[in-house]
């Protein structure tokens, strides 16, 4: 009793064995299943990656075509959640929308519901995996008090997602095919990232037996942080409060981010696993210069500012010691921006991406033994003493 590791930040335990996703931080390296992150940014999409993530091998045509018409056939949410969504405050931010209405699926679905039966736990992932955008895209548009879009099972995950978005009753509404694919590939690098921090809290809540639903809202919760998943939202913050693209006024940001009496940092720079580049930024950077073109945004003030940011900052002692690099989420932020998604979505969109990393490592876990997740502590208070009254 008494002596146990103590290991805050979790920086040296391996919480669980996995076989999904594999990460060298020093070299810059990010495999899921053995596939290369790039390749599978460049050469496949989305839906393949969740299955792939899932079950573990690519799928032949035929496995392809059956999963992908089994999210289409989940894609709609149950017509009461309208009802649930009105609860809200027209101006609650979409994240915590999204932790309760994707809690709430918990009271909605009782079927195929055995979590010790592989084919129950494939169709809760199914169900997740289809319905995200929808309730994503819901919550959007309570946000801006625009009537809701029922899902396009014609068109793909990603077109279905910015359809649902951006479509109104007034408008006819064309998905640009660059920006879908954009989409889709940022739906892709964000699919999943071993035993983050949103990840382990799934894993966590599901080693108690819970519903996938409730563990899947606990995971966006912990998504939310701007250390983790709301990096994204906190980046453009920072590029509007820098505001003004002068060289002596983003330097005034970088000494800033340096001083230790300063809380501030650069958000969208510096990692805990990667600690030479991040591979998805290097993606993520070649899909930003292709949206701007393509959208006209190539001299965008705000670009133009987190170009200067990123120059500077990659030449300076401070960054390069502590090998601070952009990650992922400096430029999804910005394209996100270019192609009209409001700040206050950026989060939650990483959570319809991480949905799939979130269900499947969930999905292994049960697959085999395994644990309560139950860590122990240093205890440092009091010793034991007398309660004071008679
Ligand atoms: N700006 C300025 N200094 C920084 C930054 C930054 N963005 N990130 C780390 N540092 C400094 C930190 O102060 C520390 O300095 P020192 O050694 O002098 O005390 C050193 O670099 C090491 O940092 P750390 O905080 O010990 O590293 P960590 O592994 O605990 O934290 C992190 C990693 C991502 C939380 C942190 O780098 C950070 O807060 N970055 C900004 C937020 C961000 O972009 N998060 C998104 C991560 S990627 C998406 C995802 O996976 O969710």
């Amino acid at each position: 009793e008494g002596l146990f590791t103590y290991d805050p930040g979790f920086m040296a335990t391996s919480s669980c064995q996995s076989a999904i996703t594999y990460i060298d931080g020093g070299k810059g390296i990010l495999l899921h299943r053995g596939y290369p992150i790039d390749q599978l940014a460049s050469k496949s999409n989305f839906v393949e990656v969740c299955y792939t993530l899932l079950f573990g091998e690519l799928p032949n045509e035929e496995q392809y075509a059956d999963f992908e018409s089994r999210i289409r056939n989940h894609t709609m949410v149950h017509d009461q959640i309208n009802n649930f969504f009105k609860g809200f405050r027209r101006d609650a931010h979409p994240m915590s929308i999204l932790c309760g209405v994707v809690g709430g699926l918990a009271a909605f679905y009782h079927d195929h519901m055995d979590i010790t039966k592989e084919e129950d736990r494939v169709i809760s992932a199914i169900r997740l995996i289809a319905k995200m955008p929808t309730i994503a895209a819901m919550s959007h548009k309570y946000n801006v008090g625009q009537p809701f879009n029922y899902p396009r099972n014609d068109l793909s995950y990603a077109e279905n997602f910015l359809y649902m978005m951006f479509s109104n009753p007034c408008e006819d509404y064309k998905i640009n095919p660059v920006c879908a694919k954009a989409m889709d590939r940022i739906f892709t690098l964000h699919a999943d990232h071993e035993q983050n921090a949103s990840t382990s809290t799934v894993r966590l809540a599901g080693s108690t037996g819970a519903n996938p639903f409730a563990c899947i809202s606990a995971g966006i919760a912990a998504l939310w942080g701007p250390a983790h998943g709301g990096a994204n939202e906190a980046v453009l913050n920072m590029l509007d409060e820098i505001g003004d693209e002068s060289e002596e006024n983003i330097q005034r940001f970088v000494d800033k981010a340096k001083d230790k009496d300063d809380p501030f940092k650069l958000m969208g720079f510096g990692h805990r696993v990667y600690r030479n580049f991040d591979p998805r930024a290097k993606v993520m950077k070649e899909t930003c210069d292709e949206v701007l073109a393509e959208l006209g945004l190539a001299d965008d003030p705000q670009l133009k500012i987190a170009k200067r940011l990123e120059q500077i900052a990659l030449e300076d002692e401070y960054f390069i010691e502590r090998k601070l690099y952009p990650n992922v989420d400096f430029y999804s932020g910005i394209i996100l921006k270019a192609m009209g998604i409001p700040t206050n979505m950026f989060t939650v969109i990483f959570a319809v991406s991480r949905t799939i990393g979130w269900i499947s490592h969930w999905h292994e876990m049960h697959s085999d033994s395994y644990k309560i997740g139950r860590p122990r502590q240093l205890y440092t208070g009091h010793d034991q003493r007398d309660y004071p009254k008679k």
